[in-house]
Order: structure tokens, then C-alpha cells, then sequence
């Protein structure tokens, strides 16, 4: 049984404060719900804050928006494994689409920010996911197979037991054009089927496949009724406490 997943990532909102108010209203919303694991991702500078928050929260885990595939040294404005590790992040994300289209970062880049969140015992949220111009061109197993090779490369299934994947299509994010729950499906299942060829069938029943992309909490429950989604990766609706809680109550139903 593979317990589900919903992470909030904040990309870049939430300041300290905000994350505090933010928290004293949802971790009163979630209630005692453990049926689901839930992962708050802020940005660097609120991370301390919300890690304090949370150390005696149980079943509400900590995540990181990125990381230096290096381990420390000369590289201004990076942030190290280590160093999130200190700070009690559990989860790590990795080759968001917004750092792939944004900062440049490659399957290869990807890949060697997998080996280093590996090492430093960071379990990783790999994200993958087609454009609307490869969608249209029918290119989407082609792409997923693609991403999953280079990102995941050099790994043993050992080292990727903990690994979560996302698939979040591009076209998608932040559009409020949310995939529907046969078009997530069809994604997701042929991901896992990739991930046995790569590895194994026990690795491929095991991984958690997250889906992302203008998840609502209207749209949560049909999406996680899906019998290869395995979470949800949410961004603008985390930023709203009450609509974030409302996301993991529903996806507790289908759990
Ligand atoms: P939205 O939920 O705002 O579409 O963002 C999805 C996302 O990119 C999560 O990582």
C-alpha cells in the first residue's frame, strides 16, 4: 500500500510571518488527520521557522524547493544538502519545471542534484512533465521516458527507495487547466511501468507518483480515486490554509 503524498509548494511566497499565521490556521484545519503524509515546502529564508513549528507535529514533514548538486564550497547564492538537512528538511525538490524553463536545469543537472540529495539522505520529489507543444505533437511518452532516464541515471533502486515522483504537465501549472483525471492516469501509469524497466517491478509498485497542476480541492478527490496517483505536488491552492487542508481531507477519503 503506498500512503499519499501532498506537498504544499510555496515556490516564491510566504514569508516568515505569513508562514506562521499560515500554519496556525491549517494545522488547526488538519486536525489529527495521519492518514496522508503532508509536506509544507517553503523557501529558504522561512524554512527554520516553519521546521520549529512543526517539530512536534507529527505526520506534517518539511521540504526543501531546491538544492546545490554540490556539497559546499564556492558557489554564491547556493544552498547544500547538509545544510537543509541541519534544519530537519526531509524532502527535497528536484527539476521543477520552473527551475527546468527558468534557470536552465537539464535531465544531467537534475541527475547530479539526485545523486547529491541521495547522499545526504534527502528524500527527493523528481518532477517531470510534458509541454502543450510535445502533448500536441504526441510526444508525451517519448518525453516522460526521457526525463526519467536522464534524471534517474546511476541510480540503484537502493538509493531511489525513497524517491517521490511528480508529474506535473506543463501546461498545467498555474493555468487552472487541470489534467483530467484519465489524462493523469494514462501518465502516471506509464511512468510506473518506465520505472520497472529501469529498475524493478518491486521499485515501480512502491514509488509514489504525485500528480501536479492546478490541483483544487474541487478537482482533488477524482484525481486521487486513480489507482496510480499516489499524492499531490499543490501550488497556488497551498497558499490558502483552508483550501490546502481541505486538499489532504479530501485526499484522505480516497486514501
Ligand atoms: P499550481 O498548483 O499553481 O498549478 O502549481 C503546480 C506546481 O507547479 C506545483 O509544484
Amino acid at each position: 500500500m503506498r500512503k499519499k503524498i501532498i506537498a504544499a509548494n510555496w515556490k516564491m511566497n510566504m514569508t516568515q510571518s505569513e508562514a506562521s499565521s499560515f500554519l496556525d490556521t491549517f494545522l488547526r484545519e488538519l486536525g489529527d488527520e495521519k492518514t496522508v503524509e503532508v509536506v509544507i515546502v517553503p523557501a529558504f529564508t522561512a524554512l527554520s521557522k516553519v521546521s520549529e513549528r512543526l517539530s512536534n507535529t507529527q505526520g506534517v514533514r518539511l521540504g526543501a524547493q531546491n538544492m546545490s548538486a554540490e556539497k559546499s564550497g564556492a558557489f554564491t547564492g547556493e544552498v547544500s544538502g547538509a545544510m537543509l538537512r541541519e534544519l530537519f528538511v526531509r524532502y527535497v525538490i528536484l527539476g521543477h519545471s520552473e527551475r527546468r524553463s527558468l534557470y536552465g536545469e537539464t535531465d544531467a543537472v537534475v541527475n547530479r542534484k539526485l545523486h547529491a540529495a541521495v547522499e545526504a539522505t534527502l528524500k527527493p520529489i523528481v518532477c517531470i512533465g510534458e509541454t502543450l507543444e510535445q502533448r500536441d505533437a504526441g510526444d508525451v511518452e517519448k518525453v516522460l521516458a526521457a526525463q526519467l532516464k536522464g534524471s534517474l541515471a546511476g541510480l540503484t533502486a537502493k538509493e531511489i527507495h525513497d524517491a517521490v515522483l511528480a508529474y506535473e504537465p506543463v501546461w498545467a501549472i498555474g493555468t487552472g487547466r487541470t489534467a483530467t483525471p484519465e489524462q493523469a492516469q494514462e501518465a502516471h501509469a506509464f511512468i510506473r511501468k518506465t520505472v520497472g524497466e529501469l529498475f524493478d517491478e518491486t521499485t515501480s509498485a512502491k514509488m509514489r507518483i504525485q500528480y501536479g497542476g492546478s490541483v483544487k480541492p474541487n478537482n482533488t478527490e477524482a484525481l486521487m480515486r486513480q489507482p496510480d496517483i499516489d499524492g499531490a505536488l499543490v501550488g497556488g491552492a497551498s497558499l490558502e490554509a483552508r483550501a490546502f487542508a481541505e486538499i489532504v481531507h479530501a485526499t484522505a477519503r480516497c486514501a
